[in-house]
């Protein structure tokens, strides 16, 4: 199974010149999301995972998947004024200006051990701030995986004191 089978160019999206990787076909297919899921997990069975963290909206998908996968809790990182209780943020660099990211102060205990999933690492600003959160309320982030990796967007640079696996690189 050719997980990249799954995963569609979509020229000019969401911009003329861009072209997007679209995971939708991987999302409504069980069979390949089902082996997707298992290369994702691998690695991570051995140890024991207390937490899975996944980025709205794209981290979603696969990180709930991975979460019921280890057993694990899942709990979202989202975009401001989404989540109902007490959070903190973190902000990031966008193309033109900032954005932030929330999580909520009671998610992660101190010491919990956090695997970070997002669907694809781009520019890493995401990724990074993502983990700026789990780390200021005590979590140990033992992994970061992605469905792809962009890599000339060099997002690996700012995750260097991450493990990072990514089921694709483009
Ligand atoms: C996309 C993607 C990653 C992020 C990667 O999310 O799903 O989360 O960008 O880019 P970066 O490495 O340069 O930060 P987006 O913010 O478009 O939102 P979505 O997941 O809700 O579609
Ligand atoms: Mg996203």
């Amino acid at each position: 199974m050719m997980i990249e089978n799954y995963i569609r160019d979509i020229q000019d999206f969401p911009k003329k010149g861009i072209l997007f990787k679209d995971i939708t076909p991987l999302l409504n297919d069980p069979k390949a999301r089902e082996e997707c899921l298992k290369l994702l997990v691998t690695d991570l069975k051995v140890e024991k995972i207390d937490v899975v963290v996944g980025a709205e909206s794209r981290g979603f998908f696969f990180g709930m998947l991975i979460a019921q996968e280890l057993n694990a809790g899942f709990v979202p990182i989202r975009k401001p004024n989404k989540l109902p209780a007490e959070t903190i943020s973190a902000s990031y660099a966008l193309e033109y200006g900032t954005d932030s990211l929330e999580i909520h102060t009671d998610a992660i205990k101190k010491g919990d051990r956090v695997l970070i999933h997002d669907d694809v690492l781009a520019t890493g600003g995401t990724a990074k701030a993502m983990c700026e959160l789990v780390e200021s309320l005590g979590g140990e982030i033992v992994q970061v995986n992605f469905l792809m990796e962009i890599e000339f967007l060099r997002g690996r640079d700012k995750m260097k004191d991450y493990p990072v696996f990514s089921v694709l690189k483009y």
